[in-house]
């Protein structure tokens, strides 16, 4: 990883915009392969193949999800993995048949790590370019429970194309580092018009949430984002990866 990129990246975005940073070398295979076995594990929900509470799911507080799969909604369009280093220990204590799933594990848990070397990098950009706020030993603090989301959206339903409406994200920062078709847009912080992100292939877009717009006392604004779906992307549905960086503060 070129130095130089994560703190071009990370200038980007402590100056209202997006960075681009180049993705682990084998993170997009085992992300791909992981976005592929969380789509099975949805269909078998959706046969009634696995007991729900299982594989993690929560009553879904304010829209948050819990660690592994998200609770299912019939307006929800979409299946939810949430992973990080202990969500096969809680789930297997749960009684899911993690034993079973050892291929989607392995693959989430080695992506997982190179997502946080990288994400531990800019982590220190943003530290270099905004000191004496904390930002490096907060996010420190927050141990390993960074989320990693995979997301498998449904086929199309007719004329519904928004798959996530426009919001911002609680964490630090989002590294968008997966997705099957150009899906993703932004609002920039000048405009109402919603632009649809080119993502360079082999780079995450990198962009700040609402931790970010906290920790700087209002100088970092959190990104308005969303996404369509893609027709391109059908029969199987768009499918998209999201690492979310943390610090150990309350969001707002
Ligand atoms: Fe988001």
């Amino acid at each position: 990883m070129r130095r130089t990129d994560i703190h071009d990246a990370a200038y980007a975005v402590v100056n209202g915009g997006i960075g681009f940073v180049p993705i682990p070398p084998d993170c997009p295979e085992k992300t791909s392969f992981m976005l592929a076995e969380l789509a099975r594990l949805g269909r078998l929900r959706q046969e009634g193949a696995i007991k729900e509470h299982a594989w993690g799911y929560e009553p879904d507080h304010k829209g948050q999800y819990d660690g592994g799969l998200s609770q299912y909604r019939t307006d929800e369009r979409k299946d939810v993995f949430h992973f990080e280093p202990k969500t096969r220990d809680i789930l297997a204590s749960q009684g899911a048949p993690v034993h079973e799933w050892d291929d989607f594990f392995r693959a989430q848990a080695e992506s997982w790590y190179a997502l946080y070397r990288l994400t531990d990098e800019l982590m220190r950009a943003f530290e270099q370019l905004m000191p004496e706020r904390g930002i490096y030993d907060s996010f420190k603090s927050f141990g390993l429970r960074h989320p990693n989301r995979g997301l498998v959206y449904a086929r199309r339903r007719g004329n519904d194309v928004e798959t996530a409406t426009p919001h911002t994200d609680r964490a630090f920062v989002s590294l968008h580092h997966s997705e099957t078709g150009p899906g993703f847009f932004v609002i920039p912080h000048d405009t109402q018009e919603r632009l649809r992100l080119h993502i360079p292939k082999g780079y995450a877009a990198v962009f700040p949430g609402l931790k970010f717009y906290k920790m700087t006392g209002g100088l970092v604004r959190p990104i308005v984002h969303g996404t369509y779906e893609v027709p391109a992307c059908e029969p199987d549905g768009r499918r998209a990866s999201v690492f979310f960086a943390h610090t150990a503060i309350a969001h707002l």
